[in-house]
């Protein structure tokens, strides 16, 4: 396929919608989201993409019951340690975007493992995006400004100092299960992305999800304020 996107980010959606229509937990639900992770990274690279992040937990979802909190926490490090075991075989390098404070002790341990473990790989990049929001993101990076001495900013400045700045801006974002919004994820790199938005529940979004995302992108022409 031509005109691959180099990087597509996720809106991952619909995880307990897709457990309540089985008569399922939320937690079987994410459990099944976490299955669809695994595929994805899988998949992606196989497609050419170089980049993806996944919105993983945004800063507003610790407002959920504490209990569904835990539960994606501990799902979260089972993941990483399997994120760790599997990334050299698939040569696959993981960042992590959002702030650090709040995330248990043990789950910021295994994020820095695994980032200095993979950084030397060059295959697709995994960017978790984890106790994420966008504009906090843009806060943090004024107030890396200001902390520097500057008096005056440009949009390089802002996103030199933004929590990836390696990282180049979605061509493709994706969300999943009919919703229509970015609820506060990468609303400055967001800045001419295509979207993609599907009522496909996140556990059922399998490699022909994907190639029928990839396919619509594919016919979109992108002008970046051009004619
Ligand atoms: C949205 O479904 C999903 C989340 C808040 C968390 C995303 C987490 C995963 C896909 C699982 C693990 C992730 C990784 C990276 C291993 P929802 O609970 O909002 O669903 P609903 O809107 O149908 O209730």
């Amino acid at each position: 396929m031509k005109n691959i996107p180099m990087h597509v980010a996720f809106i991952m959606d619909g995880n307990g919608r897709w457990a309540a229509a089985r008569g399922k937990t939320r937690r079987a639900g994410h459990e099944a989201g976490a299955e669809a992770v695994r595929a994805l990274i899988k998949n992606a690279g196989a497609a050419g993409i170089k980049f993806i992040t996944l919105y993983a937990f945004s800063n507003e979802n610790w407002q959920r019951p504490e209990a569904e909190v835990k539960d994606l926490m501990n799902l979260l490090s089972r993941s990483l340690d399997e994120f760790d075991k599997t990334s050299k075989d698939n040569n696959a390098r993981f960042l992590v975007s959002g702030r650090r404070d709040r995330l248990p002790e043990k789950v910021l341990k295994k994020i820095d493992k695994i980032i200095a473990a993979t950084a030397g790989n060059n295959g697709l990049t995994v960017i978790l995006a984890l106790n994420y929001g966008a504009r906090q993101e843009v806060a943090d990076a004024v107030n890396a400004l200001i902390a520097a001495g500057k008096k005056n900013v440009t949009e390089t400045d802002i996103a030199a100092v933004l929590y990836n700045p390696s990282v180049p801006d979605p061509d493709l974002i994706i969300r999943t299960s009919g919703e229509c919004r970015l609820s506060n994820f990468l609303l400055w790199q967001a800045a001419y992305s295509e979207f993609y938005f599907t009522p496909v529940l996140w556990p059922d979004f399998d490699n022909a999800e994907l190639e029928k995302a990839l396919e619509v992108y594919a016919g979109r022409k992108r002008r970046f304020g051009n004619v």
